[in-house]
């Protein structure tokens, strides 16, 4: 038997009504924040997360699902959604679009990543991204609409963390420091972070292995060396988040794990499950790095997968039901069933959920079948009803039946009380 490839999940139709549903929230949400969606392609020219990415990264070096197409060119699968919203916004001309552009997104990822609980080599993020405005009063509004997704969904214990890892004038004072702190042990980190000390040592700070993370202790953080600007900036993104009530705490370790970041960066992490299930932050100078006009952006990404468990364990007593059938028509003899088969065409397109037998099942069968796929209500069609343009309708959760006429609007108006 062939099975799917190791990292990659089913989402069968027993889950598939629960993504529906939680994608609809947040989608809502977005709209009332007003976000429009986007989609670009699920492949792109490698070299855009090469330069946008950034190629010291873990997802760049490591992680990426990259190959030749028959034409030769080098060929990625998105390891995440921004940089090819940031080409797309360079490449459609949005930078003439009313400012600010914001844009949301619900797209599949991949990257090659060690398996484990909650981290897959397929996975799917919903995202959103603002273009056009260096406002602290964008990073709160971003934050606050995150923050509204878990209030939104009932997902308690999930706390927010912010840092600021400011922008390219203090981060080269910061490096300095770094590096002298760094030096003292280069020669006892990892292969990686050895190769990364000269090109981008704030990328040791992001190392996973245990011996890098210990030797990390007690490193300059970059808070002490913001410039005014990216102070200011992150000390009103603060008091204006603590005015509308919004809990965080301020965690200087927090580098993210892409290059593009300045200034503001959020993860909410469930305490439960140890894991973040939503990050992001400020990206100013991505757009112009990708050859855009110079362009201010931020924005976040969600792990779907992650966000389904922690609802599903969260919402266990009110946990929405998958769509049942309103109504199963069984028949029995030939002329009952070309009713049937009428009738179920009419009433789904008055926009009702109606079955019937299509794989030629007896009448005991039928009911058995109707029964287990839970009907709400099951009409019972035969030679006598045909003649009589009467029959049966049984409510199946209380047993009642009731006789209706057999014509689309008797019956609708029935089984729509
Ligand atoms: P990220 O932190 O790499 O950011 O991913 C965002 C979220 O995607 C994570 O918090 C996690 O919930 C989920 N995620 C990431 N990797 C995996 C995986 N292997 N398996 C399951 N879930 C995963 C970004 O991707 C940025 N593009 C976010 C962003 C948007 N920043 C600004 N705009």
């Amino acid at each position: 038997m062939i099975q799917k490839p190791k990292g990659t999940k089913d989402i069968l139709p027993e889950e598939s009504y629960k993504w529906q549903y939680i994608e609809k929230k947040i989608q809502e949400l977005f709209k009332n924040y007003g976000y429009k969606e986007i989609r670009v392609p699920v492949f792109e020219n490698t070299e855009l997360f090469q330069r946008g990415v950034g190629d010291t990264t873990d997802v760049v070096q490591k992680e990426m699902y990259t190959f030749d197409d028959k034409g030769g060119r080098s060929i990625t699968l998105r390891p995440e959604g921004t940089a090819g919203i940031v080409r797309a916004y360079i490449e459609n001309g949005m930078a003439s679009m009313p400012s600010p552009v914001k844009m949301f997104y619900n797209m599949a990822m991949y990257r090659y990543e060690n398996v484990q609980k909650g981290r897959l080599r397929e996975f799917h993020q919903i995202g959103a991204e603002v273009f056009g405005t260096s406002s602290y009063m964008a990073d709160v509004e971003s934050i606050t609409m995150a923050n509204e997704i878990f209030n939104i969904l009932n997902i308690p214990n999930i706390e927010l963390t912010i840092n600021s890892i400011g922008c390219p004038t203090c981060r080269a004072e910061y490096q300095k420091a770094l590096k002298t702190f760094l030096q003292k042990n280069i020669d006892k980190y990892c292969y990686t972070c050895q190769t990364r000390f000269d090109k981008n040592p704030m990328r040791i700070l992001d190392c996973k292995e245990e011996k890098c993370k210990e030797l990390n202790q007690g490193a300059p953080i970059i808070l002490d060396y913001l410039c005014e600007e990216c102070k200011t900036h992150f000390e009103n993104v603060k008091k204006l988040l603590t005015e509308l009530g919004i809990e965080y705490k301020v965690d200087p370790r927090i580098v993210r794990g892409l290059d593009y970041y300045t200034k503001t960066v959020f993860e909410f992490i469930s305490k439960d499950e140890g894991y973040t299930v939503l990050g992001g932050g400020r990206y100013d100078g991505l757009v112009k790095e990708l050859d855009g006009q110079e362009t201010p952006a931020l924005g976040f990404a969600l792990g779907m997968e992650r966000i389904v468990e922690i609802y599903e364990k969260y919402n266990k007593e009110n946990m929405i039901k998958p769509e049942v059938p309103k109504l199963y028509i069984a028949e029995i003899g030939e002329k009952a069933n070309n009713l049937a088969t009428i009738l179920v065409k009419k009433l789904r397109e008055k926009g009702l959920n109606v079955q019937k037998d299509i794989t030629e099942k007896s009448i005991k069968a039928q009911f058995k079948y109707a029964d287990k796929i839970k009907a709400e209500y099951v009409l019972t069609i035969g030679e006598d009803e045909i003649n009589n343009n009467k029959a049966k309708l049984k409510n199946m959760e209380t047993g009642e039946e009731t006789e209706v006429e057999l014509t689309v609007e008797d019956i609708c108006g029935h089984i729509n009380e």
